[in-house]
């Protein structure tokens, strides 16, 4: 039997085909467009050197995060050259001028519009022609001939599509605010991901003042940078030094604080790792970290347990990353060896002091990528040690005027830096 429908589907498709003509990449134009500077330096580095005309951004982060505070400021910013409509779900139209006016002054050219039907929503961009539009946020915003609640699965992804057509077809660059919830029970942002061009990240912890704006995707540039900001009485401001900020406060010949050196992108990062490692009173002693992944922190005390003899299976340990933020790099964990080693025996780690290198499973402390500018951003900010793997000794030219200590185990890296006269 030759079933007559598949044939016709096969003739329509071979017919599509024949229309369908490839293009060498010599013969395709594009008009360069200029990215637009949000006044924000921190923001325009994360988005890859500012915003690209037509393209749809995503800002995710918990409740109270600060979305809508950043998305307020960028507006400030842009309207100062172009016209910029805030649509807010969320919030009355009286809450977001009090917002407002603790951040500053506007131009006329920024509008703000209530609403969550995104067809009004639609018209409205079609008749104001906006260059910027912020949605505060996809998740209260719905379409009519979708049947589900606002915030839903369909509801968010629909919503999403409308405003990508919106985006492409009138070059309009689109901020949305995604919340995420942790039951994951309220749509998040998440299912949106693969839809937008640029998946923005604002993290921290909403009491800490310091908050971290992480590229987790991004069509028009790297995804490894991130922002530092600080949540002020006006705002969010940025901050240029994060490595000094993080070091602020610092207690000097305590045991169980190092200092360590993480990538963030092109940027090197100092911040202060705290352990504290004391015996334990129960027979299943507490591990805890805060910004440090804690699998990585079990698996290090394992390594300083069977490989350089410290024995910690009977006590509690928790670490911290000063300041509130979270950090995955492995060349974080000598710093966290270090930190363990410190507290347990009770020897401060000298105060001008830091180290980067990741720790192998054998003790072995592995090479890291860019120590030279781990080295230099250590010595701007006046440190004159710097302990790190000795296959990355070779790589490092200019040592700031620093002491370079290459270590090639954890052994030897606690032997240098606990007791530093012994050789
Ligand atoms: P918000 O932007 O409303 O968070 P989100 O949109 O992510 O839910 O702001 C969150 C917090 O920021 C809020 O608790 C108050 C604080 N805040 C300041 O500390 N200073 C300010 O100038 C502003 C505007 C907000
Ligand atoms: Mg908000």
């Amino acid at each position: 039997m030759v079933d007559k429908k598949a044939v016709g589907r096969t003739k329509a498709a071979s017919k599509e085909l024949a229309e369908a003509k490839p293009a060498t990449l010599s013969q395709i134009q594009y008009e360069h467009q200029a990215r637009m500077k949000t006044g924000y330096g921190e923001l325009d580095r994360v988005l890859g050197g500012g915003v690209v005309p037509g393209s749809l951004i995503l800002v995710g982060g918990d409740p109270g995060i600060g979305k809508s505070t950043l998305l307020l400021q960028v507006c400030r910013e842009l309207s100062e050259s172009m016209d910029v409509l805030y649509i807010s779900g969320e919030e009355s139209p009286q809450q977001i001028k009090m917002r407002a006016d603790r951040i500053g002054t506007f131009s006329e050219h920024l509008t703000l519009l209530c609403e969550t039907n995104l067809e009004l929503i639609s018209r409205v961009i079609e008749r104001e022609r906006p260059k910027v539009v912020m949605i505060d946020s996809i998740q209260t915003m719905y379409k009519e001939d979708v049947s589900s609640a606002p915030g839903s699965v369909s509801q968010v992804r629909e919503a999403t599509a409308v405003l990508l057509r919106i985006a492409k077809e009138k070059g309009i660059a689109v901020f949305i605010v995604g919340h995420v919830t942790k039951e994951g029970v309220v749509a998040g942002p998440r299912v949106l991901e693969h839809m937008v061009d640029t998946v923005l990240y604002f993290e921290g912890d909403r009491h800490a003042v310091y908050r971290i704006l992480r590229g987790v995707k991004n069509r028009f540039g790297s995804t490894n940078e991130i922002g530092v900001f600080e949540m002020c009485e006006s705002g969010l401001a940025e901050v240029l030094n994060p490595s000094q900020v993080m070091l602020n406060g610092r207690p000097a010949e305590a045991s169980g604080s190092v200092v360590a050196c993480s990538m963030e992108g092109t940027r090197p990062m100092l911040m202060e790792i705290q352990a504290l490692v004391c015996h334990s009173n129960f027979g299943m002693p507490r591990r805890t970290s805060a910004g440090a992944d804690l699998n990585r922190v079990n698996l290090l005390m394992a390594v300083l347990e069977k490989r350089a003899g410290l024995s910690m299976s009977t006590c509690d340990a928790y670490v911290n990353i000063a300041g509130g933020i979270r950090m995955n790099e492995p060349a974080i964990d000598l710093g966290i060896v270090l930190a363990l080693a410190s507290s347990m025996k009770e020897r401060p780690v000298g105060p001008k002091t830091i180290c980067f290198g990741e720790v192998g499973l054998s003790g072995e402390v592995r090479a890291v990528s860019m120590p030279q500018q781990r080295v230099s951003e250590a010595a701007k900010l006046g440190f004159t040690v710097c302990i790190l793997p000795e296959v990355c000794l070779d790589a490092v030219k200019d040592s700031g005027g620093m002491k370079l200590v290459g270590v090639a185990n954890v052994g030897e890296a606690i032997e240098r830096v606990l007791w530093p006269g012994r050789r």
